[in-house]
């Protein structure tokens, strides 16, 4: 089968993870600071606090923040689970904010609607929006800090699929992960993403604060000096009460050495959307759906193609599969779940709700074949031309 994505590791990754085996620490060692100098590097920030998730990353993020039970916390519908999720784990509330159903990003207007109805909190910290750079297209993050601003709020890019991408729009372009319209973004290294740990995570910041509280929380909300300031030199205190959120020293080096390739991964993944792109707009495809519009910062996390006719979606995702293809669906709108239906009610949100109907997502990976992906093109072909 072919999946809709996977990791990409080289020999010289599988050295890395050998190498630290083979050391005195495999974890709570060296290559945790030498991974975070590496990515406060590469996305030129001040600040990076590694972890075992993305999702530790987003709960790390929140709570450095004070997010507690009297705040709330806005995503956008389409996302995965984490982006809210986290925010229930410290007890705030979730309002979930439509998308653009061409883009898949948060939509400005409906957070200002969601805004302009909030009741005003007197609490340490009101609130907290939460945009998706949504499949690797950057989100409006300017735009979502301001309207985070005019209410107190505070804004964190939820950069799961971006690492590396950049936004047509604004001068100079928006840059996912820069955190200049944000406190922090978070990012998420499972193997499906840009940069595999296995599982693992970062913080990536500019606010010096959030960035020694995440570090605190990340490891039981202990402090511990790292020079030989304190008069006893084994000194360690608890101040608040965080998380085992640790990333290993073997993770942290197959994470830089993954990051160092992240260049190269972006120019693959750009190549296969742009041969996606040539043949779908296209006859036969045209007619029974639409490419994702083409950027040339797109990150390219996932590749989401939709059917003009819903119904379709179904049915092209069962043909697929049967000629050995894996797709997969990104996402079903949060409130649509169980858990927040029971919570909040029955939600639907047009935008989220038209998104999801028609999404479908292609196999998009760096090391998609090119013998897979005319396989893809040619299966999707048949299915265009006998539906
Ligand atoms: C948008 C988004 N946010 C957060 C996460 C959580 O990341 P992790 O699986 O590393 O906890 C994911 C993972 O799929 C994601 O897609």
């Amino acid at each position: 089968m072919i999946p809709y994505s996977k990791q990409d590791l080289t020999d010289r990754d599988i050295a890395e993870v050998t190498r630290v085996l083979k050391s005195d620490l495999i974890t709570q060692g060296p290559e945790v600071d030498l991974f975070e100098d590496a990515l406060k590097t590469e996305f030129s920030v001040d600040h990076a606090v590694a972890c075992s998730s993305g999702t530790a990353a987003l709960h790390l993020s929140y709570a450095a923040l004070g997010v507690d039970s009297q705040s709330i916390g806005i995503v956008p519908a389409i996302t995965f689970s984490a982006t809210a999720n986290a925010f229930r784990y410290l007890g705030a509330e979730v309002r979930f904010c439509d998308i653009n159903p061409q883009t898949g990003l948060i939509c400005l207007e409906s957070l200002e609607a969601i805004l302009a109805e909030l009741p005003r909190v007197d609490a340490p910290c009101p609130g907290v929006i939460a945009p998706v750079s949504f499949a690797g297209s950057v989100a409006p993050l300017n735009s979502v800090k301001k309207l985070a601003d005019s209410i107190g709020f505070k804004t964190i890019e939820d950069a799961s699929h971006s690492p590396g991408a950049f936004s047509s729009f604004g001068t100079p372009p928006e840059r996912s992960c820069s955190c200049i319209h944000t406190e922090a973004a978070c990012v998420s290294f499972h193997p499906v993403k840009h940069i595999c740990c296995g599982e693992g995570g970062v913080v990536l910041t500019n606010n010096q604060k959030l960035a020694t509280i995440a570090r605190q929380l990340r490891s039981h909300g202990i402090e511990r000096p790292n020079d030989d300031s304190h008069e006893t030199p084994w000194f360690y205190q608890q101040n608040n009460l965080g998380w085992n959120y640790r990333l290993t020293d073997i993770q942290s080096a197959l994470g830089r050495s993954q990051l160092q390739r992240l260049p190269d991964q972006l120019k693959l993944r750009r190549k296969i959307a742009d041969k996606y792109q040539r043949a779908l707009r296209e006859y036969p495809f045209n007619e029974s759906l639409m490419a994702p519009p083409l950027e040339e910062g797109h990150a390219w996390h996932l590749y989401i193609i939709r059917f003009k006719e819903p119904t379709m979606r179904d049915k092209a995702h069962k043909f697929l599969k049967s000629e050995g293809i894996m797709t997969q669906v990104h996402y079903v709108p949060l409130y649509r779940h169980p858990y927040y239906e029971n919570m909040y009610g029955e939600v639907r949100l047009p935008g989220a709700e038209k998104f999801y109907q028609s999404c479908l997502s292609i196999p998009m990976f760096p090391n998609l074949s090119e013998k897979d992906q005319d396989h893809v093109l040619d299966s999707l072909e048949h299915f265009c031309l006998n539906s």
